[in-house]
């Protein structure tokens, strides 16, 4: 069967910039599947639709068109429309966070990810994906870190692209929705079964790319 890589972890662990790596580095395709549920949000927000209005917000998500071209820099279309520089916002990362822990929604977006599964191989990126989404993966790895050493990374990452931050208002972000991603019912952040664990608090992108690189290549 085509090879399967997870990289599983919470917000601000570095999984974005080693996934994005590791697939390159390996020529794999990579599947981010938070910019799924980030376009969702997007689309949830651009229709005006309350946060608690279920059948609109599955609606929305049934009918989502997304296109993704993957070179460099990942290009999101959204109905056509390029959405990718709204993707990254933090209004766009709660929002993402609330829609995604209603089951039907996950359910909704599955085949979409699975899809991704294509030769000669996929580096998949997310929160389930090695428990729900890929659970033959034969390469799974587990990705954190302290949560003040992601609020820092993603604080820095906003500041670099030119988006006004707070520090402390983006370590409370995290924290709430570290809190929403392990306790929903469906699908919650946990260590998937046979994945290796990383800390990386501590350690380089650099370094964390090459563990992973020498378990796909063992
Ligand atoms: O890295 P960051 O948390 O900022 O964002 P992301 O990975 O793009 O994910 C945004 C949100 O989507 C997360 O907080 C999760 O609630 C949700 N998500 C999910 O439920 N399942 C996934 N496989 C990926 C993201």
């Amino acid at each position: 069967s085509i090879p399967v890589l997870t990289i599983d972890g919470p917000s601000g662990a570095g999984k974005g910039t080693v996934s994005r790596a590791v697939a390159k580095l390996l020529q794999w395709h990579y599947l981010d599947s938070g910019s799924i549920y980030r376009s969702l949000a997007i689309a949830v927000l651009q229709a005006q639709v309350a946060l608690e209005d279920l059948a609109a917000i599955k609606q929305i998500a049934e009918a989502m068109q997304l296109e993704f071209d993957c070179g460099d820099v990942l290009l999101v279309r959204l109905a056509g429309v390029d959405i990718t520089s709204q993707l990254g916002t933090e209004t766009t990362g709660n929002v993402a966070s609330i829609v995604a822990a209603y089951p039907e929604v996950r359910a909704i977006l599955l085949q979409k990810q699975k899809d991704f599964q294509q030769l000669p191989g996929l580096v998949a990126d997310g929160r389930d994906m090695g428990s729900v989404v890929f659970p033959e993966a034969e390469f799974k790895v587990f990705l954190t870190a302290s949560a003040e050493e992601r609020a820092d990374r993603r604080y820095k990452q906003l500041i670099e692209k030119g988006i006004d931050a707070n520090l402390l208002q983006i370590t409370r972000e995290i924290e709430e929705r570290d809190r929403r991603d392990r306790e929903r019912a469906t699908a919650p952040l946990t260590v998937p079964e046979g994945a290796i664990y990383i800390d990386s608090s501590s350690l380089s992108i650099q370094q964390v790319i090459d563990v992973v690189i020498d378990l796909v290549h063992k």
